[in-house]
Formats: structure tokens, C-alpha cells, sequence
């Protein structure tokens, strides 16, 4: 099974592991490196080698394991960021494009499963988003205007495939929905087919940049002509970490007694909202509901964040068995547009794609074709609207900087007594708490077995505290959304230390 960097398991996530066509070389010299084996990353990696470009692509887990394996896969032209915020922040035009661009991105992944024959129950559907109350109607319909402004097929509708009450509701025909990770595969094998390189279990533990940037992975030394961070956010610290929130999302695939799984993927308009929608996995089918976002390592109690959300699928649909439930990370951008280009800060040879929003599947495929059109050096109208440089550099960012690797350096040292600490959290199996002992901040969590993990609470990207997440066990940064297994290995960059272990020792060894 793949794995993901949660403790749950997603709907998609049942499937081998990805198996490589060949081995990619030790030693050799590609074309272009693209780190991170997600949507974005293998989309970039088969556009670039159809370009004629040598590539090798590196993921520090399996292919899947980030936000792709956790994604609930809505393919979309009606954007997260209502089309008035992108108006009001890139004008009339810049927002025309990025429906464009979106519109592209669907139709290029329509044509990668016809192409390919890829068996990932791809389907157009339509999408709607309804009101259920007079201001939420009211800012309906002024989406819905500059839905229409930026040309896209929208209107209003008498009625929604959902049984939920709604007072006003639109309709927007040709989005999708499909299997991320199938797809995904497919992409890779095509990839391999052309001649590209994937490395699995690699993860990326040094990179020189230069004309030649040289990358060690996996006890690997590749070189590279140039690099594109797929890795969601970027790892180091970077403008752009200060430009991005990373956000948590709650979804659950549930099976339907009474059968009548909706059409349509469907969003409600509140804050948080809801979205809704039907997969059929294996000849079964699945009604995937989510939402009750929050903010990464700001909600102390994130199982809870699922009571929620059954509570609320279970008022309006007849759930039989709740099959899946798992919850996924993604960066919101401060702008409401993905960052798309050059790293700032870096080489122009260095790239990066982050800041999707809640609209991964559409911005990954707008961001390959802009990446390969850079690398290549092919004019690309949208590269302007999504690139990075649009960030102004921040007066004191480098000092600024300096004091939080300084401080993400502090160690912890020495032993401590596991009693002493067990004693302090009182920790259930699965709970987690940063607790204060000696002098010293320690994150301490028990697992299912009853061990015992202590490691530092401070992230190692920049020295913030994590905070438990009881629902995924793992360490999650509020700051920039790194996140942590409980033993400290990073999960989720741009942290790529890992936490520092705290040693413990018992009583019993300690007098021995
Ligand atoms: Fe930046 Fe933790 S992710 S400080």
C-alpha cells in the first residue's frame, strides 16, 4: 500500500507502490532535476521530457506520499479564490487568464487520460455552489458576475444533486474529478517510457547550486542543468514561506445505504466550506465529503475536527460506514494565486511551484506547462501572473532569517528520566504534548503500543513550536507547516532536519 505523511489512510492510498520501469544511473548528468513525486512533479517531469528534455525526478518516500495521496481530487475551473478576490488583486484580465489557464489545465489532463488510456475513472462533472442564507446569496451572485466576467459557463440552477436545503445555487458544466494516484502512475509510467529517470526513497540531503547544480539523494550524486522544487512548499527559508499559510482539511469517503451518491461536486459557502462529491473506486462507490479546515497546529484537539464533519455528512445523507477518513495539508497563498517560477532568492535556474490554495489538481498541471515553457524557454502568457517575483523582498529578511536558524539550532542535550516525564504528561496511547521539564521544552507523545517519544519541540526550519495532531500523529509546525512523525523524521518540508530526539532513560537503567 502507499504511504502517506499521515497516520490515516486515504481512499486512494490502497494500491502498490509505484514500480520503476529502470534504474535511474548513479553519476549522470540530466537536463533537469525535479525534486518531489506529486501531481506537480511527475506533470512537470513528463512535460519536460515529451520537450525533449533529460530528466530525473527524486521523491524522499513513495510517488503519492505528500498531498497528492491525500487530496480529495476536485478538478476545477470555478477556483477556491472566489474570481471577485482574484479581480480585485490581478485586475479583469490577469483573472481571465487564470480561468484560462485552469481551463487548460483540466482539458491537458482529459488529454493525458485519453492518451494514455489511464484507468483513473476520470469524468467530467459539473460543478455547484450554493447558498444557504441571504449574505451567502448575496456573495453568490457577485461571484457569480465576475464568474461570468472572466468567461466562464456559469449559471443559475433551480436545484443541486445534494439533500441539502439551499436557497440560491449555480451551475458550472466541465469539471472533473478522477483517482489522483492512478493517474499519477500512469503519468510516471509514461515518464519512464520517454527515457526519464525516477527515484524512489531518495531524499534530497544536499544541493550545490551553480550552472551545474549538484544533488545528492538517496546516496546518489546528480547533476542537474537545472532544479524545480515539486515539493509543495519549498524546503530552506525562503520570501515565500512569509507569503504562504499552511492550512489543515478533513475529508471522509463514506458508503450510502439508500445508494443515492451525488453527482456533481458540490460546495456549500460557508467559512470553512464543504465540499461533496461521488467517486467510484473498484466497481464501489464512495460519497468523499470534507472540510472543517483550520489553520496547521492551531486546533488542539483535530479528532474532533472528524466528529464534526460526520455529524454534519450524517444530517443530510444515510451513512452506512464511514470507509476512509484522513486529513491533508495545503498552503494558501496571501495574494490568492500560486507561486510559479523561479525560486526567489536562488539561482535562475532554480524553480518552484507552491501556494495552490485548495485547487492542487488544476494549479499542478497549470504549473508544469509554465515550468517546461521556462526551462525550455518558450514564451508562456501565464508565467508573468503566477511568478514568484511578484513577492517585494522584505527589508531585514536575511538577519531576520539568520536569528531563526540560530534559534531552531538551540539543542536540548542530556538525558531525561522517562517516569519523571511520563508523570508530567500523563499521556493516553496516541496523545501528544509539549510539556516543560527542567528548564526544557520537550514534545512528548505515547504511541498506540504505549512506548514512549520525546524529541524537541522546536522545528528545525525556523524555530518555531510544533504541536501535536492527534488525529494524523505527527508534530505539525503552526508556522510554515512543516510537520514530524513522533520520532522527529520530517514528514512535510520546508523543514528537512529532522526534530532533535530527546534521550530518555529510566529509573531503572539510570541506577544500574
Ligand atoms: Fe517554519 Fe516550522 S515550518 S518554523
Amino acid at each position: 500500500m502507499i504511504a502517506r505523511d499521515g497516520s490515516f489512510v486515504s481512499l486512494w492510498q490502497e494500491m502498490p507502490v509505484y514500480g520503476s520501469l529502470h534504474r535511474a544511473q548513479q553519476d549522470t548528468s540530466y537536463d533537469v532535476a525535479i525534486v518531489g513525486g506529486g501531481i506537480t512533479g511527475i506533470t512537470t517531469a513528463l512535460l519536460l521530457q515529451q520537450a525533449g528534455k533529460r530528466c530525473i525526478l527524486v521523491e524522499a518516500e513513495n510517488l503519492g506520499f505528500g498531498t497528492t495521496g491525500g487530496t480529495t481530487a476536485h478538478l476545477n475551473t470555478l477556483l477556491d479564490t472566489p474570481y471577485t478576490t482574484i479581480i480585485q488583486n490581478f485586475g479583469t484580465s490577469g483573472a481571465q487568464s487564470v480561468a484560462r489557464a485552469a481551463r487548460e489545465a483540466v482539458d491537458l489532463i482529459q488529454r493525458h487520460v485519453s492518451t494514455y488510456g489511464i484507468d483513473c475513472g476520470f469524468e467530467e462533472a459539473a460543478a455547484y455552489l450554493f447558498s444557504q442564507d441571504e449574505k451567502q446569496s448575496k456573495e453568490l451572485q457577485d461571484i457569480f458576475d465576475a464568474s461570468r466576467t472572466v468567461g466562464l459557463a456559469i449559471q443559475y440552477t433551480d436545484s443541486i444533486p445534494l439533500p441539502i436545503p439551499m436557497q440560491k445555487a449555480v451551475r458550472v458544466e466541465r469539471q472533473g474529478k478522477f483517482h489522483p494516484l492512478r493517474y499519477v502512475h500512469a503519468l510516471a509510467h509514461a515518464f519512464e517510457a520517454l527515457g526519464g529517470a525516477i527515484l524512489q526513497y531518495a531524499p534530497v540531503t544536499k544541493v550545490t547550486e551553480g550552472d551545474v547544480v549538484l544533488i545528492d539523494a538517496g546516496g546518489k550524486s546528480i547533476r542537474a542543468h537545472n532544479l524545480v522544487y515539486a515539493t509543495h512548499t519549498p524546503p530552506g527559508i525562503n520570501l515565500l514561506h512569509l507569503r504562504l499559510a499552511p492550512w489543515r482539511s478533513y475529508a471522509m469517503a463514506v458508503t450510502l445505504a439508500d445508494g443515492k451518491y451525488p453527482e456533481g461536486l458540490c460546495y456549500d459557502m460557508y467559512d470553512p466550506y464543504h465540499y461533496y462529491r461521488t467517486q467510484v473506486v473498484d466497481g464501489k462507490s464512495y460519497l468523499i465529503a470534507g472540510g472543517e479546515d483550520h489553520k496547521t497546529g492551531h486546533e488542539e484537539n483535530t479528532e474532533k475536527r472528524f466528529r464534526t464533519l460526520e455529524a454534519h455528512v450524517r444530517k443530510y445523507f444515510a451513512v452506512e460506514s464511514i470507509a476512509y477518513q484522513w486529513s491533508s495539508q495545503y498552503f494558501e497563498p496571501v495574494d490568492g494565486l500560486p507561486y510559479i517560477g523561479n525560486l526567489p532568492m536562488h539561482g535562475n535556474n532554480i524553480y518552484v511551484a507552491t501556494g495552490y490554495g485548495g485547487n492542487g489538481m488544476t494549479y499542478s498541471t497549470v504549473a508544469a506547462g509554465i515550468l517546461r515553457d521556462l526551462i525550455t524557454k518558450q514564451e508562456n502568457v501565464y508565467q508573468e501572473l503566477f511568478s514568484p517575483s511578484r513577492i517585494k523582498p522584505v527589508a531585514g529578511f536575511t538577519s531576520f532569517m539568520q536569528n531563526n536558524l540560530d534559534v531552531a539550532k538551540n539543542l536540548i542535550g542530556g538525558w531525561f528520566s522517562s517516569e519523571a516525564l511520563q508523570d508530567l504528561a500523563n499521556l493516553a496511547p496516541g496523545e501528544g504534548k509539549v510539556v516543560e521539564y527542567e528548564g526544557k521544552s520537550i514534545a512528548l507523545s505515547r504511541d498506540s503500543e504505549g512506548a514512549l517519544h520525546a524529541v524537541s519541540p522546536t522545528c528545525t526550519h525556523m524555530g518555531c513550536h510544533v504541536a501535536w495532531n492527534l488525529a494524523e500523529q505527527s508534530w505539525d509546525c503552526p508556522c510554515h507547516g512543516a510537520r514530524y512523525s513522533p520520532d522527529g523524521k520530517v514528514l512535510t518540508g520546508p523543514a528537512s532536519a529532522d526534530l532533535e530526539v530527546v534521550s530518555l532513560r529510566s529509573a531503572v537503567e539510570s541506577n544500574s
